[in-house]
């Protein structure tokens, strides 16, 4: 299924091009001209082996990327190629992630195991793109050591997507292309969802915050966001094409709109997005406390569709440290957030990010960060730990934390975090809630997997008829961090 062109409507698009002229300048009219180009090449190939071309995305690091690996199905699928996870296949992609260090090295370790692959099959194409391919020093070590990998590009042109595929088809070098920022946001190029009924719609691209610890600004560039009628005319599309529930992206969702030619708030994109008749469930991912807006807490407030949770990033109950990571809010301004986020929609679940281990935090610091994590009792949290990001200010930053203690205190902080998650969760047993179904489940085919509002998963007894659908399901009984329920009754 396509989201952004309806199957009918592309074809016909692709028919009106002549792909024995000379390329479009226009976007998108210039990626549907290498799409055709790419796709007679392809159904060349698949002619003569005798056997369909299949491709494989691995995506690695947040929301944002996820939703880019659909962009890159979506094309790949209009080319020809057939969607398979398996990394023996004719093009493999990986869609990397460089917040932490580790999100490399898997990368790294995965490329040495995918040449095995390569050396068994010599056609076989491997593309690298993401926000790791912003780094110079990792395009500079792939040229060296990585020569087999084919194609090359970053997040400012990802839509350029079926024009570099070509471009290598055509040639048998390695194609790199890299952007170091771009202002460009292609609109109305294929999409393939991984899911029918739910969707992540980008809102707006890159990040201005310069978090001292953070790399993201780097590798994806200044803050630009789409026009509010682009962002309600692809969750309309969605909505016809079956999409129940959309999740809003940004790095910063509450400072959406403000480089706009006429500036719009985060709040009232919202309200649009809430007019769309047949969506039933809005989400939105992240929040930075420094932006987040009275009126956007009185949106919530008011919404029928906006799910009571609220993922904010907490970093570190530091005061200091807080100032030190740039993030321009403190402990106590972060508290009062809660507060009202608490007044004013009951029962929301509160979610979050902790850093520990920044450069200077000492017991004292940690023990602030515990504080907040005791009185706000966050339904769950993500704890990482500090990883120094070459070309941040961080990471030269004196008093780097030895690594021991640091992982003392994420265990000490994981515990906490984990048993207050486990006694927040335990806090629906009983009630009957609202539950959007999403798959059979993993372990026991009589069961569906389906998550309530508060964004936990619950497991019921039911078929794969109700994928798709929100239904009530009463909440037996809660298993730690999910629940088992019964089916209540469908919709209809
Ligand atoms: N834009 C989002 C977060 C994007 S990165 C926000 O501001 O909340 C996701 C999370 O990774 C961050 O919230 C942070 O907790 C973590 N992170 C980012 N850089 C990191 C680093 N250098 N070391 C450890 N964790 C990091
Ligand atoms: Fe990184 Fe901060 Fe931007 Fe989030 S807001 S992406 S943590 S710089
Ligand atoms: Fe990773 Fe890039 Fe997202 S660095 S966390 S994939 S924005």
């Amino acid at each position: 299924m396509t989201d952004n062109t309806k199957v009918e409507e592309f074809e016909t698009l692709l028919a009106g091009i002549d792909e024995n002229a000379a390329a479009p300048e226009m976007e998108p009219m210039r990626q549907y001209y290498f799409i055709k180009k790419a796709r007679k090449w392809v159904k060349e190939q698949k002619e003569r082996l005798g056997r369909p071309l299949t491709a494989c995305t691995v995506t690695f690091g947040c929301q944002m990327n996820a939703r880019d690996s659909e962009k890159l199905i979506g094309i790949l699928e209009k080319i020809g190629y057939v969607i398979t996870e398996d990394e023996h296949a004719d093009f493999v992609i990986y869609n990397t992630c460089t917040v932490r260090e580790n999100a490399n090295t898997r990368v790294y370790g995965r490329l040495g195991a995918l040449n095995c692959i390569k050396k068994k099959n010599p056609h076989m194409l491997i593309g690298l793109c993401g926000c790791m391919m912003q780094e110079p020093e990792v395009v500079e070590k792939l040229k060296k050591s990585y020569r087999f990998v084919d194609l090359i590009f970053g997040t400012h042109n990802i839509f350029k997507f079926a024009e570099l595929i070509y471009t290598r088809l055509i040639s048998d070098r390695m194609v790199i292309d890299i952007w170091k920022d771009t202002t460009q946001i292609v609109e109305e190029l294929p999409v393939e969802r991984k899911y029918p009924f739910k969707s992540g719609v980008n809102i707006m691209f890159g990040c201005n915050n310069f978090c001292s610890y953070c790399i993201v600004p780097y590798v994806r560039g200044r803050e630009r966001s789409r026009e509010p009628r682009d962002i309600i005319r692809e969750i309309e599309k969605l909505v016809a094409d079956g999409v129940v529930e959309v999740m809003l992206l940004g790095q910063n969702v509450n400072s959406y709109g403000k480089t706009l030619d006429n500036p719009v708030t985060f709040a009232e994109l919202l309200r649009q997005v809430e007019e769309i008749k047949g969506l039933e469930r809005i989400r939105f991912m992240t929040s930075h406390p420094k932006d987040l807006s009275d009126e956007l807490i009185e949106v919530m407030r008011d919404s029928r569709k906006i799910c009571p949770h609220f993922h904010l990033p907490l970093q570190s109950g530091s005061s200091r440290i807080l100032r030190q990571m740039n993030r321009r809010y403190t402990k106590e301004r972060y508290l009062e957030l809660v507060e009202k986020l608490r007044a004013s929609v009951p029962d929301i679940s509160l979610t979050t990010d902790i850093i520990v281990g920044f450069p200077g935090e000492t017991e004292e610091d940690f023990q602030e960060t515990l504080d907040v994590v005791k009185k706000v009792r966050f339904d769950s949290a993500f704890t990482f730990i500090y990883s120094k990001r070459t070309g941040t200010p961080a990471a030269v930053m004196e008093n780097q934390v030895p690594e021991d203690v640091v992982k003392d205190r994420f265990d000490r902080l994981l515990k906490e975090v984990q048993d207050i998650s486990k006694e927040r969760c335990a806090r629906f047993e009983g009630q009957t809630v609202d539950v959007l179904v999403e798959e059979i489940n993993d372990h026991d085919p009589s069961l569906v997997t389906g998550r309530m509002t508060s964004n936990l998963l619950v497991h019921f007894k039911g078929t794969k008829e109700l994928i798709g659908k929100i239904v009530d399901v009463h909440l037996d009984t809660c298993k730690g961090f999910y629940y088992m329920g019964t089916l209540v009754n469908t919709e209809e």
